[in-house]
């Protein structure tokens, strides 16, 4: 680690489901990121419910606070590792509703300030043979467009529904390592990116 100071990610997936297979992945890199020396935030986006952003209802009632308390976990951490299911082909509602609203201007603050040279480490797991991949280029994208910095790397996991034991252990040992990886790197590089 170069500086001396843990850095600080935030960890979410795109999925609210109790026995959700991209919350699973999402522990595996976030114990590789803890064993690299970071501090990793584990947030569900289900304690942050939302409504579909609607122009209307900001202009009525401004943010909603799920979306500042978000907004603002996401301003304090210096990384967001994210594991996005894939839902025909794209990144899921609810992972693009919570960043969209958490873009917003807040009190005359730059919407996308909070995403502003993050760093950010991608994971999908997707019950189909191709691993998330196109949800994982989706969320490439929306992050990038947003001013993140996203990691070349990332992990996909195909099949996802038989990768885990009952305990929710990562089986194949190959996968186990390259999503601890993928954590490891975005500490490392988040703690460069800070220094
Ligand atoms: C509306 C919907 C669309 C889906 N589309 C895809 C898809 O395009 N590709 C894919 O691999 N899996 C697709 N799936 C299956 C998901 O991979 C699977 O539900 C996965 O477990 C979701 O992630 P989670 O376990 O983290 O909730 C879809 C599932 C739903 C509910």
């Amino acid at each position: 680690m170069l500086n001396m100071t843990a850095p600080k990610i935030l960890a979410f997936a795109g999925s609210s489901r109790g026995a959700s297979l991209n919350k699973l992945l999402l522990a595996v890199a976030a114990e590789g990121a803890r064993a690299a020396g970071a501090d990793v935030t584990l947030v569900d986006l289900r304690d942050y419910p939302m409504p579909i952003y609607d122009g209307d209802d900001e202009m009525r009632s401004g943010v909603p606070g799920n979306a500042l308390a978000l907004r603002g976990l996401i301003a304090d951490h210096d990384a967001l590792l994210v594991a996005t299911p894939e839902y025909n082909g794209s990144v899921s509602a609810l992972l693009k509703n919570a960043l969209d609203w958490c873009s917003r201007p807040v009190d005359g603050e730059d919407g996308l300030l909070p995403y502003r040279g993050k760093m950010v480490g991608l994971l999908a797991a997707s019950m189909g043979p191709f691993g998330g991949i196109r949800a994982v280029a989706h969320a490439r994208g929306i992050f990038s467009k947003m001013g993140a910095v996203v990691l070349p790397d990332e992990v996909l996991l195909a099949q996802a529904q038989q990768a885990f034991d009952a305990g929710g252990n990562l089986l194949n040992e190959t996968s186990r390592k390259l999503a601890r990886q993928l954590g490891a790197n975005l500490a490392v590089q988040a703690a460069r990116y800070a220094a």
